[in-house]
């Protein structure tokens, strides 16, 4: 039986870095199994320029044993993205019986700006792909997912809190959360591990998407290495929320106590983001 991890938004980023770190696990730590990495996103090119980093930094010599990366080209976004991944599901099913052992929703993107001056499709849009396609895919891949197999799902420190020039983001990322920790109770009888990953800032694309281009660099980002390592080693141990540095958890556990009103507030006035 194939063991297949996939990884949705796998073209850059923390997708393209869960990719690198997972390859690495399973050509040199795990025992042989035939085991494949399928990446996903919506550019070809930049997810076979993935692929192919990831190979050629292999060290080890090419055995029937390897880990195989593939790479489907896919608009994930909506009903019909989240379609679209059940049908290749189906369509793999040809190459022979699989189960997934590791399912990673981080496909997403992020706008700036205040609700007021963002185009509603592009709002939308962020929803179809942050909220109804991870939850179709989750849907999708259930029947794939035995006991031991998991799902991460990336949702962010912005879902424990309203933010000004953030609303709609901040929003599904909340669905994420919330989404993930009530699925985790619901499969955990069937031996199946869900969590959350809740990253604060993380240097990757996200702040050009978010931004229209404006803003190049993620403001303050931290190491997307150390943000996956911590993440798979937590979400190995079956960690239902996961925030990899001290502040994110101090942020997190704070947002608590503080009025969600007065947060929203605070950051429309004073946390601009050029949009
Ligand atoms: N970086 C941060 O500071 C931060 C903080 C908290 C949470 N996050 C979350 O982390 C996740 C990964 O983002 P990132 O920071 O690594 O940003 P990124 O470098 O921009 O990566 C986003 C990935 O999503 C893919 N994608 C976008 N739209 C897609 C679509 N419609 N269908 C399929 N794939 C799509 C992109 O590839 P294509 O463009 O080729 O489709 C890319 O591979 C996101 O869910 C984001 O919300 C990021």
């Amino acid at each position: 039986m194939r063991k297949i991890t996939v990884i949705t938004g796998a073209s850059s980023g923390l997708g393209a870095e869960f990719a690198r770190q997972l390859f690495e696990l399973y050509e040199n730590t795990l025992k042989p199994a035939p085991r494949e990495i399928w990446l996903i996103a919506r550019s070809a090119e930049n997810l076979n320029q993935t692929a192919e980093k990831i190979q050629s930094s292999c060290k080890n010599p090419p055995t029937e044993n390897s880990v195989q990366i593939k790479t489907f080209a896919l608009n994930l976004a909506g009903t019909a993205g989240a379609g679209d991944f059940a049908a290749l599901l189906q369509n793999e099913q040809k190459n022979g019986n699989f189960q997934i052992e590791c399912l990673i929703n981080n496909a997403g993107f992020g706008t700036y700006g205040p609700f007021d001056e963002t185009p509603a499709e592009k709002e939308m849009l962020m929803i179809d792909l942050n909220c109804t396609a991870l939850t179709g895919i989750c849907g999708h891949a259930l029947k794939y997912l035995t006991s031991g197999s998991k799902i991460i799902n990336v949702s962010s420190l912005a879902a424990f809190m309203p933010l000004g020039n953030f609303a709609v983001y901040a929003a599904t990322k909340a669905y994420v959360l919330s989404f993930s920790v009530a699925l985790a109770a619901e499969l955990r009888p069937k031996g199946i591990f869900v969590s959350a990953l809740c990253p604060g800032s993380v240097s990757t694309n996200f702040a050009n998407v978010a931004s229209n281009g404006k803003r190049k660099e993620v403001l303050h980002g931290k190491d997307p290495v150390k943000v996956v390592r911590h993440c798979l080693k937590k979400a190995f141990k079956g960690k239902k929320i996961i925030l990899t540095f001290a502040k994110w958890k101090f942020l997190a556990f704070a947002s608590r106590f503080a009025g969600k009103y007065a947060i929203a507030s605070l950051t429309y006035r004073f946390a601009k983001r050029p949009h």
